[in-house]
């Protein structure tokens, strides 16, 4: 039998970042929950600081983008959500998802050796072609507004963890590096992530242009034939090439008629249809 894998602990975590940081300032790791995103939620209605961060190591209702169900089966992943507190305007909160898979894409490529993560507009990471990480941001305005960012992260997952119709899809950290290898240190993966995101923060504000820059240099997408699902008002789908993303985060596509069009995250599914 594997030794059973060593659960997440706040104090071991909190010894791993740095002492001057904002995200991560508070942890809060949970058995089990609804979704990290709730209780990081219920956390911004109770006027909780920016930077508190909910791990749960199993969700019995783990949301993705479009209503969809995420997988986090207990133990193997970091489930986790960040509570931020945006001090700009609320039209450019949209920014977070493009920092955030920048900031998950370095802290993978700090904890694999030689991997260089790449990001499938707008919300996922792929490693060797295959989905490892999914970012799922929500928000609420008001006098108590916050944003939520929700991280999703398969670590130690085997291919028969995956349910059947996603083995093709789906990959893990493990399995990434090599499936030989004995399972990652959850603690390690989770540090390396808090302290790139953390780093990166200030970014948002000042520099995201350098933001934007990354995202498209790590891009799955850029160049490539991709159907559109939900991005057209007149057709359930169309075929386009990615060309480049807009200073904003948001995708320019060439759609097959020979028009522009920029597409925001929102309520668009975008899955590649030719491979390089
Ligand atoms: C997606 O791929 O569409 C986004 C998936 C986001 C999953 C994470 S797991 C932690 C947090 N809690 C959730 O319910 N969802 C996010």
């Amino acid at each position: 039998m594997p030794p059973s894998p060593s659960p997440l602990n706040a104090e071991t975590l909190q010894a791993l970042l740095p002492p001057s940081r904002r995200i991560g300032r508070e942890i809060l790791i949970l058995e089990e929950t609804t979704s990290t995103n709730d209780v990081a939620a219920q956390l911004g209605r109770a006027g909780a600081a920016e930077g508190a961060v909910v791990f749960a190591e199993r969700q019995t209702a783990g949301r993705g983008r479009l209503q969809r169900k995420w997988e986090s089966l207990a133990h193997k992943g970091l489930w986790f959500s960040l509570l931020l507190r945006p001090a700009w305007a609320f039209a450019d909160w949209s920014r977070l998802t493009t920092w955030a898979a920048v900031g998950v894409a370095r802290g993978l490529d700090e904890s694999l050796p030689g991997c260089r993560a790449a990001i499938k507009w707008p919300n996922d990471i792929y490693l060797a072609g295959k989905k490892a990480v999914g970012i799922l941001c929500e928000s609420a305005i008001g006098p108590t507004g916050y944003a939520v960012v929700g991280i999703g992260v398969n670590v130690n997952h085997v291919r028969a963890d995956f349910p059947k119709e996603l083995r093709d899809r789906a990959t893990s950290l493990r399995e990434a590096a090599d499936l030989d290898a004995a399972p990652l240190d959850r603690h390690a993966v989770a540090a390396a992530l808090l302290r790139n995101l953390d780093a990166l923060y200030p970014s948002l504000e000042c520099d995201f242009a350098s933001i934007v820059a990354e995202a498209q240099s790590r891009s799955f997408l850029m160049g490539r034939r991709i159907t559109l699902r939900g991005a057209l008002e007149d057709a359930a789908t169309s075929e386009a090439i990615a060309e480049a993303l807009e200073p904003d985060g948001s995708l320019r596509v060439r759609l097959d008629n020979g028009k522009t069009q920029i597409i925001s995250g929102g309520e668009v599914s975008v899955s590649v249809s030719q491979t390089l």
